[in-house]
């Protein structure tokens, strides 16, 4: 059976859409609804067997991976309190040796994040998640992925039917046919003017790749942006690995920006006028 064993999350960008908050915070600990953004992916990578996080950070946001350690003093301080609902809160995001830490020092594209990331790779497949791409579902989407993945393989990429108005803000799917949530695609291109994009699907920011494409990443050359990009990697290694797009159920939120934030907040279930419901 195909095992997904790494996932890698790329949380080195700056937030500068969330100044003047991300001058001290990383936007990934910003909370949606009562948890920090990020631990909405890593519990989603977790669903999926998910056994190894990368992340690839900025040194200057250390708190994102204190977050995922243990924490000596508040926890002894709960502790003696008797508070055990704090003291479960603080514990729960603990992932021990399951953490790894990469740093990208140089703002060079999602595809170089990725990149920095192959030494715990290999030329294992492996999850990316960008956790800026908040996901409503009922499973969680890695895990449809996965489920999905496993009979057809190659590459996968989660995919929403943007319109042709949005699609030039996203990677777009070269769709060639599709069956139910799989989209069998001829290859992707990134950010296209929308009188260009090949589909309306955008692509959403988990993807399940096969090692082959981080040798594809280190030949890529900057496109988009001028940046090295994820998706053109993914277009390169589809001349050797079948490349399919995957319509999650569920809904997307944009945490790239506060309204996406406002909006997952109030969408979440167990958010009333008056706070956290009881059930919450
Ligand atoms: C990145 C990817 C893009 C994808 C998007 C999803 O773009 O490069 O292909 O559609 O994430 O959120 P960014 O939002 O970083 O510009």
């Amino acid at each position: 059976m195909k095992t997904l064993k790494t996932a890698i999350f790329p949380v080195a960008g700056l937030g500068t859409r969330f100044l003047p908050v991300t001058k001290s915070v990383p936007k990934e600990l910003l909370p949606v609804h009562d948890r920090p953004l990020i631990e909405y992916a890593v519990d989603e990578a977790r669903a999926a067997g998910i056994e190894n996080f990368v992340f690839v950070n900025a040194r200057s946001k250390k708190a994102l991976e204190d977050h995922f350690r243990p924490s000596p003093a508040l926890e002894a301080e709960l502790a003696a309190k008797g508070k055990a609902a704090a003291l479960d809160k603080v514990r729960q995001p603990v992932l021990g040796d399951a953490l790894k830490v990469v740093y990208q020092d140089q703002p060079l594209g999602l595809g170089h994040a990725v990149l920095c990331a192959a030494q715990h790779v290999g030329d294992q497949a492996f999850a990316v998640l960008l956790p800026d791409d908040f996901l409503l579902c009922d499973r969680p989407c890695l895990k449809q992925m996965v489920e999905a993945w496993r009979f057809s393989g190659g590459n996968m990429v989660a995919t929403v039917d943007v319109g042709r108005d949005a699609i030039s803000a996203y990677g777009c799917l070269d769709v060639a046919h599709g069956t139910g949530r799989l989209l069998a695609a001829n290859g992707m291109v990134e950010k296209p003017l929308a009188s260009e994009a090949p589909s309306t699907h955008a692509v959403i920011g988990r993807y399940i790749l096969q090692g082959s494409v981080m040798a594809a990443l280190a030949a890529t050359r900057p496109g988009a942006g001028g940046e090295i990009q994820l998706t053109d990697a993914i277009a390169a290694d589809s001349a050797q690995s079948k490349l399919f797009g995957f319509a999650f159920e569920g809904r997307r939120f944009d945490c790239g920006q506060p309204a996406g934030f406002a909006e997952a907040t109030m969408t979440m279930p167990g958010l009333t006028a008056k706070g956290l419901s009881a059930a919450a």
